[in-house]
């Protein structure tokens, strides 16, 4: 429903005038209800505040699975953003066309958004390039190792020579490997903490000082397995490393929440990707899915709409939270 500005000022008199009864008018014997109006205070935009028209996202493994919808999310939002692959460069590419043609097709005006030049030197150091051009797409494809900090760091460089701008963090590309206390050895440990925790941290240290402030969001991902009473011992290290995630989470939001950003952690339960099947037997996920009150595991479009909420300006005052996305696994 839109209502014209006139109608929106009629509308707003009409309440302030029925507040400043309320808060005057007393009766007798009855306890006065202490109602302070502030007739100034904004009325609510509820259709504005979840768009993310003009941010630009960059989400780390988002060719495939959990990633992918994402950023296919963020994009139906409104937002520019980047496809993020390591090897298979066919996934990548067919994300950002689908995302693409969606745009030139779409009859709302998401397909004209443009990104406005004043808001393209956010960096307070001035480090951010300014793209040679308006972006001639909605969604863009960067090959990078974000299990690394050079390719992080060549994601990033990349992102802003092209968009010129990073108001959105997502950091999805992640490990999850299967080994007891037993079998475990120094690469393997390494191997997660590298991918899963060194490298996210290290891109989000570059991000912060070039996203647009305030407002910026960062999301990392985490597991319901750290709060999981079915914990599996084979999944130690990959625990062990989103844990350590979670508690990053806590620190970074009071450290970057003085700049204007929000840093949250999205903990889905198990989700039908790649990374989740790869040597789970099927009696197991079935084990798992009977544990779910809707008796199956999530599909990565279940995951997806919280992390473009979280995104969004409306969750401006979540910060600094593990939020559980699992259907009732955990509880
Ligand atoms: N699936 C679950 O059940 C589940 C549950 C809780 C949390 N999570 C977390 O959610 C996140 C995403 O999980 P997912 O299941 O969607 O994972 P996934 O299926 O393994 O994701 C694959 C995507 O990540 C990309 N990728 C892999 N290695 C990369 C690298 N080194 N650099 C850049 N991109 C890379 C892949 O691109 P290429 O194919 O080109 O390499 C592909 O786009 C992870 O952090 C995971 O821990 C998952």
């Amino acid at each position: 429903m839109t209502s014209s500005p006139k109608a929106k000022s009629h509308f707003r008199k009409a309440v302030c005038s029925l507040a400043q009864k309320f808060h005057t008018h007393e009766h007798p014997g009855e306890k006065v209800v202490e109602w302070k109006f502030d007739a100034a205070g904004p009325l609510p935009t509820s259709i504005d505040s979840t768009s993310l028209r003009n941010k630009v996202a960059l989400i780390t493994g988002s060719s495939k699975s959990i990633g992918a919808s994402i950023a296919k999310t963020l994009a139906a939002q409104g937002a520019f953003v980047v496809i993020n692959y390591a090897k298979d460069s066919k996934s990548a590419e067919e994300v950002a066309q689908q995302i693409n043609y969606a745009a030139i097709t779409s009859t709302s005006d998401l397909a004209s958004a443009s990104l406005p030049s004043d808001h393209r030197e956010n960096g307070e150091n001035g480090q951010v390039e300014h793209p040679q051009s308006q972006p001639q797409h909605q969604a863009i494809v960067i090959k990078a190792d974000s299990s690394t900090i050079s390719g992080g760091q060549h994601l990033l460089q990349e992102t802003l020579r092209i968009f010129g701008r990073l108001d959105i963090l997502i950091l999805s590309a992640g490990l999850m490997g299967s080994k007891s206390l037993s079998e475990i050895d120094e690469a393997f440990f390494d191997a997660h903490f590298d991918f899963n925790v060194k490298a996210p941290l290290f891109l989000v240290k570059a991000a912060a000082e070039v996203m647009a402030r305030p407002g910026g969001r960062i999301i990392f991902l985490s597991t319901s397995l750290t709060a999981a009473s079915t914990l599996l011992p084979n999944a130690l290290c990959y625990v062990a490393s989103k844990g350590a995630i979670e508690q990053i989470t806590r620190v970074l939001a009071k450290d970057l929440g003085t700049r204007g950003f929000t840093v949250n952690t999205i903990a889905p339960g198990p989700v039908n990707t790649a990374l989740f099947r790869a040597g789970t037997p099927q009696h197991v996920i079935d084990n798992i899915a009977a544990q779910i009150p809707t008796h199956r595991i999530a599909e990565p479009e279940d995951i997806a709409p919280i992390v473009a909420f979280l995104a969004s300006p409306a969750a401006q005052w979540i910060n600094g939270q593990i939020l559980g996305v699992n259907g009732g696994y955990v509880v």
